[in-house]
C-alpha cells in the first residue's frame, strides 16, 4: 500500500527536471498511501541526494525541493505506514551507513529483526524503526564482502523473507536502478525519454503506456534504454552470491489502453465522482469483453461440488451478491467468505471445489493468502480482477478481467459494479450448462446486462441532484444510520453502508431487514436515517412492514427500489429502472455511492483519500 517510483532519464531535458517528473509520478501514486514522501537522485556531480519528510506530497513539496532536483536517475516513495509510525526518519528512501545507497520499498520484510541484529553485530547503525532500512545496509555489507553493486543487491534480496517491491540506487552504479519483486506489485514503463519502474501503471502513464508487469522472484535493473531481468533463489546470510536464471520478457510487454485522460480526473472534482459516472462505460466494456477465461472457468465450475468466494471490502460485497447468483442461477451451492477469515474454512474445501477470488487490484494480501490456502487442499481457483497480470490472477487457474479501467479513488465504485456483472454472467452461463435455468430466463438476464449501462446512465441523470439534496437535507448532522435489505438487496445495503463509513466517516451499519427487530431497532429514534434496499418481488411486502416499523419510531426512511414497487410509506423513494432482479444490484448501488460521496464532500472530506485507508492493502 505504499507507492514507489524509479526513473532513469535519457533526454537531457528530463534530467534537468528529474525532480518534477518524480513529483508527478508520486502524485499519481498518492492513493497508495500518503503518510510521508521522499526521493533520492544521483545528481550531475555523481552525489546521492536524499530528501524526505512526514506529510502529504503537496504539503512538503517546497521543503523537499522537488523543483530543484536534477540528475540522471532518481527514486521516490509515498508511504502508508506499517512498521514505524509516520515520521521524517521512517519516511523512505532509506540509506546505508555512508549515504551511498538509497532504497524504497512497498510490502513487509518478515525477517527484518534477525537481519537487523546480524547487521548491528557487524557495526551497522540504524536511523529508523522500519523493516525497509535493513536493505541498504545489507547491500553495503555484501559489497564489503567483495560483491559488485548488482550482485550485492541480488544477495540482499535473496536473504529477505516476506512481501516486497524494492528499487535501489547506488552511486557505484550511477546509470541503473536495481529492482526486486515478490508479492507486492511492480511494473516497468518503456518511455522514449526515460525508463520507469513503479508500483502501479498510472504512476508513469503521463509518459508512456508500454508496460511490463514483473513477476514474483524477479530481480534486475533498468538503464535509460535497457531492461535486465532474472529470477533469484533465496539464500543464506553468508558471502556466496545467490543462484539466478535470466528471464526473457519481450512477449510480456503490453500497450495499456488506459489513456492519460482515464488516469486523470477528467474534469470531475474527485476521482470517485469520475469513476461513479464512468460506470456505464466500464460496464459496457466489461460485458463486451467477457470472453477470455470464461469457457475455462465454466469447465471448472461445471464439475464443482461447491463454489466458495473469497474477497475483501467492496469485492466481498460483490462476492456476496455473486454467491446468490451462483446458487439460484448457476445451480451450485456457494458461499462467500471474507478473505482474512478463509483459513478457518479451508479444511471444508477439497479438490472437488472451486474458489472464486474477487479482487479489483489483484494484490490484496488477504485474498492472495486465501488463494494459496485453497490451492494447498487442491481446490481450483478462478480470479476476477481489474488489473492484468496482478498477483492473484497469476496464482489462479483461470483469470477473468473486468474492464473498468484504472480506479484511482480508494473507495471502490466501478470495479464493484463490473465485478457483479462478471459474476452474474458466469452464473448464467453455468446455469445454462447445468440446466439450472432455462434459455428464456438466461436470455432475459443477458439482455438486461447489455441494457444496464444505459439504465445506470438514467439513474445518474435522474437522481444525481435528488441524492445531492438528500445528502444535505437528511444527513447533515447524522453520526449513524442503518442500511437494511433482504437477499440481493442486503449485498447492496452492505456496500452502501461501507461507502458511507469509508468516505463520510458516518457509522453506517447494514443488516438483514428481517433482523432489525432483533436488536438494531433499539437505536432508532427521531430523525435516524434508515435506508431500505428492496430488489426482490418475494420480499416487497416484508420490506414495506419493516419501513412501517421504523416510521413508527420517527426514523427517516429512504427506499431504493425498482419502478413499479409502490412504497407508499417511505419518506423518500429512489426508483431504479426495472431490469431482471439479479441485474438490479448494479443500478441500485449507484444512488448509495452518490449519497456517501455528497455527504463526505458536504463535510469537507476528500473522498479520494479517506483517512486510515489505502486502495490496496498488501499487509495482513
Ligand atoms: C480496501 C479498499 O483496502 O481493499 C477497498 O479500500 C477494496 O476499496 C478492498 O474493496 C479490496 O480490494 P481488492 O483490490 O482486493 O478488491
Amino acid at each position: 500500500m505504499c507507492g514507489i517510483i524509479g526513473i532513469v532519464a535519457l533526454s537531457s531535458a528530463l534530467k534537468e527536471s528529474l525532480g518534477m517528473v518524480l513529483y508527478r509520478c508520486l502524485k499519481n501514486l498518492e492513493y497508495r498511501g500518503y503518510d510521508s514522501v521522499g526521493y533520492a537522485v544521483i545528481d550531475n556531480s555523481g552525489k546521492l541526494i536524499v530528501r524526505k519528510s512526514k506529510g502529504k506530497i503537496d504539503d512538503v513539496y517546497t521543503k523537499l525541493g522537488f523543483n530543484k532536483a536534477s540528475g540522471s536517475i532518481g527514486i521516490g516513495h509515498t508511504r502508508w505506514a506499517t512498521h514505524g509510525r509516520p515520521s521524517d526518519e521512517n519516511a523512505h528512501p532509506h540509506t546505508d551507513c555512508y549515504g551511498l545507497i538509497a532504497v524504497v520499498h512497498n510490502g513487509i520484510i518478515e525477517n527484518f529483526r534477525e537481519l537487523r541484529e546480524w547487521l548491528e553485530s557487524r557495526g551497522h547503525v540504524f536511523k529508523s524503526e522500519t523493516d525497509t532500512e535493513v536493505v541498504p545496509h545489507l547491500i553495503e555489507e555484501f559489497k564489503k564482502l567483495g560483491m559488485d553493486s548488482y550482485t550485492a543487491f541480488k544477495k540482499a534480496i535473496s536473504v529477505l523473507r516476506g512481501t516486497f517491491a524494492i528499487i535501489a540506487i547506488d552511486i557505484d552504479a550511477p546509470d541503473r536502478i536495481f529492482f526486486a519483486k515478490n508479492t507486492s506489485p511492480l511494473v516497468i514503463g518503456f518511455g522514449d525519454k526515460a525508463m520507469f519502474i513503479a508500483s502501479d501503471i498510472p504512476a508513469f502513464l503521463d509518459f508512456t503506456n508500454r508496460v511490463l508487469v514483473l513477476y514474483d522472484g524477479e530481480v534486475g535493473y533498468i538503464t535509460a534504454n535497457q531492461v535486465f531481468i532474472e529470477s533469484v533463489e533465496q539464500s543464506a546470510l553468508d558471502n556466496t552470491p545467490p543462484r539466478t536464471k535470466p528471464v526473457s520478457y519481450d512477449h510480456r510487454v503490453r500497450v495499456i489502453a488506459w489513456s492519460r485522460e482515464e488516469a486523470s480526473k477528467g474534469g470531475y472534482p474527485h476521482y470517485m465522482l469520475k469513476e461513479i459516472y464512468e460506470q456505464p462505460q466500464a460496464l459496457a466494456q466489461t460485458i463486451a469483453g467477457l470472453r477470455e477465461g470464461v469457457d475455462e472457468a465454466i469447465e471448472l465450475l461445471r464439475k464443482a461440488e461447491k463454489v466458495v468466494f473469497v474477497a475483501a471490502g467492496s469485492s466481498y460485497h460483490a462476492a456476496f451478491i455473486g454467491r446468490l447468483a451462483m446458487i439460484n442461477l448457476g445451480g451450485v451451492w456457494s458461499d462467500a467468505i471474507v478473505s482474512s477469515e478463509a483459513r478457518w474454512y479451508v479444511s471444508g474445501l477439497s479438490d472437488r471445489d472451486v474458489v472464486i477470488a474477487v479482487s479489483q487490484s489483484g494484490e490484496t494480501i488477504d485474498t492472495l493468502l486465501a488463494v494459496r490456502e485453497a490451492k494447498k487442499v487442491g481446490a481450483r481457483v478462478i480470479a476476477i480482477s481489474n488489473v492484468v497480470d496482478s498477483a492473484i490472477p497469476r496464482e489462479s487457474d483461470v483469470a477473468i478481467y473486468t474492464r473498468a479501467g484504472p480506479e484511482i479513488s480508494v473507495a471502490a465504485t466501478k470495479t464493484f459494479t463490473t465485478q457483479i456483472a462478471t459474476l452474474l454472467y458466469l452464473s448464467v452461463r453455468l446455469g445454462l450448462v447445468k440446466r439450472a435455468i432455462g434459455e428464456e430466463e438466461a436470455n432475459t438476464i443477458i439482455q438486461d446486462l447489455t441494457r444496464i449501462p444505459k439504465a445506470v446512465e438514467r439513474v445518474l441523470e435522474r437522481y444525481g441532484n435528488a441524492v445531492k439534496s438528500l445528502a444535505s437535507k437528511v444527513f447533515e448532522k447524522i453520526s449513524s444510520c442503518y442500511y437494511l435489505g433482504r437477499g440481493l438487496g442486503l449485498g447492496v445495503a452492505m456496500e452502501g453502508a461501507l461507502k458511507m463509513k469509508e468516505i463520510a466517516y458516518v457509522h453506517a451499519e447494514a443488516y438483514p431487514a428481517g433482523e432489525s427487530k432483533h436488536g438494531p431497532i433499539a437505536l432508532v429514534e427521531k430523525g435516524f436515517p434508515v435506508i431500505f434496499v428492496s430488489l426482490g418481488e418475494i420480499d416487497r411486502e416484508l420490506i414495506e412492514s419493516n419501513i412501517e416499523e421504523m416510521k413508527s419510531r420517527d426514523a427517516i426512511t429512504i427506499a431504493i427500489t425498482p419502478k413499479g414497487f409502490e412504497f407508499k410509506s417511505a419518506d423518500h423513494v429512489i426508483r431504479v429502472p426495472r431490469v431482471h432482479p439479479y441485474v438490479l444490484p448494479i443500478a441500485a448501488i449507484v444512488p448509495l455511492q452518490l449519497l456517501a460521496y455528497y455527504v463526505a464532500v458536504n463535510r469537507g472530506y476528500d473522498p479520494d483519500k479517506p483517512r486510515n485507508l489505502a486502495k490496496t492493502v498488501t499487509v495482513v
